[in-house]
């Protein structure tokens, strides 16, 4: 075995879980980042846990409403999850730019894309800063799942998004 750093190291785990974190900004326009530092934290009750940026929008809009879905983007959206990994929310409305057809849970009011594989509506327990991120513990509220619909992962440390395993 050799030494190696942590990016390295998210190389190497590939493929990773992939979620587009999707939330209300300040002005109610919603919101989609990718985030690939995902995990189920409890079963009773149902939790999970993800790291991002305390900087990215999704950070803030978060803090500000407590509220967020998770969402698994399946592979149609393969060049929106790109196109939302590098630009902020804070600069622009990306679905006014990369516009998806959108779906939404009963009683909760962050809309999703319809090509998604499995939904996770979430509220902000508790925030652990975690170095550069924020590590986010959220109770999951509803979970919906389509399983026809194939789920993208992360690939290189989140330089490529692709299906677990290519076909
Ligand atoms: C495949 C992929 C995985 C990513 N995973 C994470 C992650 O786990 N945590 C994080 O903070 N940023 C992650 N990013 C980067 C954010 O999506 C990026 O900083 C985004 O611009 C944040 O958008 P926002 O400012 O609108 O929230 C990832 C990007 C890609 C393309």
């Amino acid at each position: 075995m050799k030494e190696i750093n942590i990016g390295q190291a998210t190389a190497i785990t590939s493929p990773d879980p992939l979620m587009l974190v999707c939330t209300k900004k300040e002005d109610g326009a919603l919101n989609m980042a990718p985030v690939s530092f995902f995990m189920y934290a409890s079963f009773t009750p149902p939790m999970l846990a993800f790291a991002m940026l305390p900087t990215a929008n999704s950070s803030v809009n978060l803090l500000r409403t407590g509220k967020a879905v998770l969402a698994a983007p399946s592979v149609s959206l393969r060049d929106a999850v790109m196109a939302y990994g590098s630009s902020s929310g804070s600069d622009k409305n990306k679905l006014e730019e990369h516009p998806v057809a959108l779906q939404t849970m009963e009683g909760v009011d962050v809309s999703f894309p319809v090509d998604t594989r499995i939904a996770f509506a979430v509220t902000l327990e508790q925030t652990v800063q975690a170095g550069d991120h924020n590590l986010y513990l959220c109770r999951i509220d509803n979970i919906s799942a389509d399983e026809s619909r194939e789920a993208l992962f992360a690939w290189e440390g989140g330089a490529k998004v692709a299906p677990a395993q290519e076909k």
